[in-house]
């Protein structure tokens, strides 16, 4: 029994930010950012939009083209860092709105990786045989955690979501995974901001320690990747599609070279989308699926990393 992506949606919020119009706010230019990051606009969530609404559509738009009857779905996992709500989970709204009810829906909480955590244990819960059908998303309103006049960060993240339909099947499949987690590193990439009696203790906006991250991601995404490939028996040369976490184009750039894999075998989106942590991973490969890139029976790899640290990397047959 595997576990089968059956289709994949994605929702981008209509608002684009550009890095001309970014630099009207903070003292930065579209020559940096595009030179260091890749990035030149993001998409930003209206502020009535709430990151259900923006997991909702992506949810749709995954079940509609797999072609799947909402009564058929028995789980939804929600990757997110930018909630809701404290509580209820993210995960419990967006069953509701789709008018699901009564079976399992739960939040990951692993930022930037948290879509292949999510996509892990969904599976796992499949081949189990807890369940048959799972929405897993990844979605974020980054937009509600950045300082925007903070320039070392605010020219980074977008708002997104992205998801996928998983179900079981005699087909593969997904073929491998590989989870990492280290919290000795928790404090390069932050936002400490909780509650407690009634106050917002703690910075409320994402502080990040950007070269330190920058030298981990690199080292650690060719490390879980490689471990991931060779859990499956896997070359890298077989690989059709890395769909990587887009943070950063000069990250991407560095993981497809250590895995010996040209640019053209890379989805990229960071461009457009910017950083959207949990919804990256999704919106990408809802984007190679729909431009015609990805096709059934080819092979692809995933892989994220982002605060606590939290990485993995995910390897299926689509
Ligand atoms: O999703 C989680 C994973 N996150 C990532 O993967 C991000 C990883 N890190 C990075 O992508 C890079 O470290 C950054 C893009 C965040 C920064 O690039 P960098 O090449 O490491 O730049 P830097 O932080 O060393 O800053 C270089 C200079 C500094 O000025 P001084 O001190 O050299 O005078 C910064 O103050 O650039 C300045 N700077 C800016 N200048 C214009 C920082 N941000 C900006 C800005 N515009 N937005």
């Amino acid at each position: 029994m595997y576990a089968r992506i059956a289709g994949t949606g994605s929702y981008l919020p209509e608002h684009i930010l550009t890095n001309e119009a970014l630099a009207q706010r903070v003292d930065t230019s579209d020559e940096w950012i595009a030179s260091r990051t890749g990035i030149r606009q993001r998409h930003l969530a209206a502020e009535a939009e709430t990151t259900s609404d923006l997991a909702l559509r992506a949810a749709e738009r995954a079940l509609a083209a797999a072609e799947t009857e909402r009564s058929e779905v028995d789980l939804i996992i929600v990757a997110t860092t930018t909630p809701d709500h404290v509580f209820p989970s993210t995960a419990c709204t967006v069953q509701d709105k789709l008018g699901l009810h009564g079976f399992p829906a739960f939040d990951v909480q692993a930022v930037c990786a948290g879509f292949v955590y999510a996509l892990t244990v969904a599976e796992a819960m499949i081949k189990s045989g807890a369940v048959r059908c799972a929405v897993v998303i990844g979605a974020e309103k980054l937009s509600n955690i950045i300082d925007w006049n903070d320039r070392t960060t605010c020219v980074l993240f977008g708002d997104g979501a992205g998801a996928v339909v998983l179900k079981a099947s005699e087909e593969p499949g997904i073929l491998a995974s590989k989870l990492h987690a280290d919290g000795r590193y928790r404090d390069i990439l932050k936002t400490p901001g909780h509650l407690k009696q009634g106050q917002v203790e703690g910075s409320p906006w994402i502080y990040m320690d950007g070269g330190a991250v920058f030298k981990f991601a690199v080292r650690a995404l060719a490390d879980v990747a490689n471990e991931t490939l060779a859990a499956a028996g896997v070359e890298q040369a077989d690989v059709d599609w890395l769909v990587p976490h887009q943070a950063n184009l000069r990250i991407i750039e560095s993981t497809a070279k250590h895995l010996h894999l040209s640019m053209d075998k890379v989805i990229v989106t960071v461009d457009r989308h910017g950083n959207t942590s949990a919804a990256s991973i999704p919106l990408a490969l809802d984007e190679g699926v729909r431009s015609g890139k990805i096709r059934r029976g080819q092979t692809v790899l995933l892989e994220g990393i982002g605060g606590g640290f939290a990485w993995g990397s995910v390897l299926f047959k689509y």
